[in-house]
């Protein structure tokens, strides 16, 4: 391994350990949007900025950003960066990974002095995970200035409006529209693939092609709750048993159709004792496909079936959408800058999709961007067995640092 790549990679390693400390629910690794523990995450993130003389800040909508400027004052700036907030009982790398990552890459430049053409902006997004608001991604919408006005008033399980939650974390609810960036050109998000593909093949690197688009729902099924042992079985209406078959022809549906996936991961059932007939059951649906015509057919035809079922057994069905994220193609300037990036460090470019959801999705609504992917793993993510190693993480740096320093804006 080189020894100029090797020793950013180890500190990085270290401060993805270090980084996993913060959590909710320890010793799970749990960092939800705005909670606690992203808070104290977020002040990490910044004191280390500011060890390398960066300033960094929280925005408005709970970013943490820091500017690292280029050869002229007020440049043109090249984004990079990834979330720092996680999944229930999350790995480390999800997110952390790519955020660091930003950050180490200016380290690089900052410690040799270097200026580029470019500035160079770092961010930590907040909120790319949507377990705990329905709504999501409202760091990299409130960068693109997409954000839907009630972003704010939703509220998580305990009834903490987002709101509330920002104000608590130090962002600005009224003053959401100045987290919109100006002046950026171009956005890239390293990330682990999440998946089998590259150690598969035996590849580090990939460079992503484009992003699966993504609906998320909430489905509410109200029957009648009722004694266990006085109920007969044809006169209940049993929301739990409803909510069962719904979630079996939501899986027989996406297993119907390649590339469509369908996932219910939140199920509740109320009131939830061991001798009542369930009175409601409330449940999430999670849809990805690479071609919105494809995911939109197949959320209309659940909804259809899932009506179906619920009149058959004289239930209630509320479906709400709480998430839609079109997909997006990689911009091909980021592509092409990508494979030689990870050419130029000795790697065979490998192109891919990516099944998972990421920022990247909406920062591209707004200006060209990609994604690099690092091998991990197992293929295994949201999960707290996520592992990637070090040889791949510096290989990853290296080819981040060699993009960042190849970019030209225009
Ligand atoms: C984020 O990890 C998502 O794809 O849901
Ligand atoms: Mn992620
Ligand atoms: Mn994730």
């Amino acid at each position: 391994m080189d020894a100029r790549i090797d020793s950013p990679a180890r500190r990085l390693m270290a401060r993805l350990d270090a980084l996993a400390a913060f959590t909710d629910d320890p010793p799970r690794l749990t960092r939800l949007c705005l909670s606690q523990a992203h808070r104290r995450a977020a002040a990490q993130f910044i004191a280390w900025a500011n060890e390398s003389g960066l300033d960094a800040y929280v925005d408005p909508v709970g970013n943490v950003r820091a500017r690292y400027e280029g050869a002229a004052p007020g440049a043109p700036a090249l984004m990079i960066g990834s979330h720092i907030d996680t999944v229930r009982d999350a790995g480390r790398y999800d997110g952390a990974l790519g955020a660091l990552a930003a950050l180490s890459v200016v380290e690089g430049l900052a410690a040799a002095g270097r200026r580029l053409p470019v500035a160079v902006e770092v961010v930590a997004f907040g909120d790319e995970e949507g377990v705990r608001f329905p709504y999501t991604l409202t760091g990299s919408r409130g960068l693109a200035g997409v954000n839907e006005p009630e972003a704010l008033e939703q509220r998580d399980a305990s009834g903490v409006s987002m709101r509330e939650a920002l104000i608590a974390f130090g962002g600005d609810p009224d003053h959401l529209a100045a987290a919109r960036a100006e002046g950026v050109v171009a956005f890239v998000e390293l990330h682990i693939e999440q998946g089998p593909v590259l150690e598969a093949e035996g590849r580090p690197l990939g460079v992503v092609t484009a992003i699966n688009g993504a609906t998320r729902l909430s489905a509410v099924v109200t029957g009648t709750a009722g004694h266990a042992g006085a109920s007969p079985m044809e006169l209940r209406r049993d929301a739990l048993a409803a909510a069962a078959e719904m979630i079996l022809a939501i899986e027989a549906r996406a297993r119907h159709e390649p590339e469509l996936v369908a996932t219910v991961g939140r199920l509740d059932v109320e009131p939830g004792a061991v001798n009542v007939v369930p009175g409601r059951a409330r449940f999430s649906i999670d849809l990805r496909a690479p071609l919105d015509e494809r995911r939109r057919r197949a959320v209309a035809d659940i909804a259809a079936s899932l009506s179906a079922i619920a009149a058959r057994r004289g239930v209630r069905l509320e479906l709400t959408p709480t998430h839609e994220a079109p997909a997006y193609i990689c911009h091909p300037r980021i592509v092409a800058g990508l494979e030689s990036a990870v050419a130029a460090v000795g790697v065979g470019p490998r192109l891919l999709p990516s099944g998972a959801g990421h920022d990247t999705m909406v920062m591209g609504q707004r200006w060209p961007a990609g994604m690099l992917f690092v091998r991990c793993k197992d293929g295994v993510s949201h999960n707290p067995a996520e592992s990637i190693s070090q040889d791949d993480c510096a290989l990853a740096l290296a080819a981040l640092t060699r993009f960042v320093e190849d970019f030209r804006p225009g």
